[in-house]
């Protein structure tokens, strides 16, 4: 099937890694043209040069870190001087280590700084798009939430809360930009082994038993840890995700808007 994404220019925000690296890797398998937007300079250029080896027209690496307003600005003025337009904004950047706590166990600093992560990043990243997706002949929006805005767990109040922000801004731009043909969607995320997951393993204590390399492992200690089960008895692989992103964000999605996806191994049924 083609996508219809040859030659369109595609920004990731948190394509360097995980579940927004995984989706980059399919627009660029399409031959898009694909930046990446992260903080950690070897890891974009590393990510640039395999988007190139997989079929990227043109690849760029951002690097901006998505709580300062003026770098965000800076990168996409950078993508507006190199392309003049944007086909699709992918926002797949964090939270993953922020706002996972219990309520009582959070002070305001922590639920500013998972808000402005979780949130205020794909506020800021769609700002500074907007004009650039307004003078691309199509544009699409796609915003990673988590299916834990569904299915909440008392320990993981802050972060959730700002996925359900991210979730809500996703549905109600879907509204504002669909007279102009912008069409806005939210892929909601289970449990996937991302970078970010793996760092929660790692740091956990030798007793718990956690390869974090295993995918079945990562599932065992979500349900532990945060009551969060999937029909399938593993998590998800960061390449499992990537294709729904890429068909989402693409041309030939002409008729889904506002609609919020889950990718979560059955974890609606549990
Ligand atoms: N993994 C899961 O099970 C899961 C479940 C539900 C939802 N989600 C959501 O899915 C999305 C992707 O998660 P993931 O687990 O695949 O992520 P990940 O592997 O931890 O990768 C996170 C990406 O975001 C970038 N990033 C983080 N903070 C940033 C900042 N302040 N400014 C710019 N870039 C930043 C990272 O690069 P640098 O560190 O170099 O900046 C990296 O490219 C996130 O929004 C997460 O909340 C994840």
């Amino acid at each position: 099937m083609d996508l219809g994404l040859a030659d369109a220019a595609v920004v990731v925000s948190g394509g360097t890694k995980g579940m927004g690296r995984a989706a980059a890797a399919c627009f660029a398998a399409e031959g898009a043209r694909v930046a990446v937007l992260a903080r950690t300079p070897d890891v974009l250029d590393e990510t640039v040069a395999e988007l190139r080896h997989l079929g990227a027209a043109d690849a760029v690496a951002l690097r901006a870190d998505l709580t300062d307003r003026a770098a965000v600005e800076a990168a996409f003025a950078e993508v507006g001087e190199r392309w003049g337009e944007l086909h699709v904004l992918v926002n797949a950047a964090g939270p993953v280590d922020v706002g996972i706590a219990r309520f009582d166990d959070l002070d305001d600093e922590e639920w500013l700084a998972t808000f402005d992560i979780g949130a205020m990043s794909a506020v800021r990243c769609v700002r500074a798009a907007l004009p650039l997706l307004r003078a691309a002949a199509w544009a699409r929006i796609v915003n990673v939430s988590a299916h834990s805005t569904k299915r909440q767990s008392a320990e993981i109040v802050a972060y959730t809360a700002a996925k359900a922000a991210m979730t809500s801004l996703s549905k109600n731009l879907s509204l504002s930009l669909a007279p102009e043909g912008i069409l806005v969607n939210t892929v909601s995320p289970g449990s996937f082994l991302s970078e970010g997951m793996r760092g929660y393993l790692r740091a956990l204590p030798p007793e718990r038993h956690a390869d974090p390399d295993s995918l079945t492992d990562a599932m065992r200690i979500m349900v532990e840890d945060f009551g969060h089960p999937a029909q399938l008895p593993r998590a998800g692989d960061p390449s499992e995700i990537g294709p729904v992103i890429a068909f989402v964000g693409s041309r030939i999605n002409t008729y889904m808007t506002g609609a919020n996806i889950n990718v979560d191994g059955g974890s609606d049924f549990c």
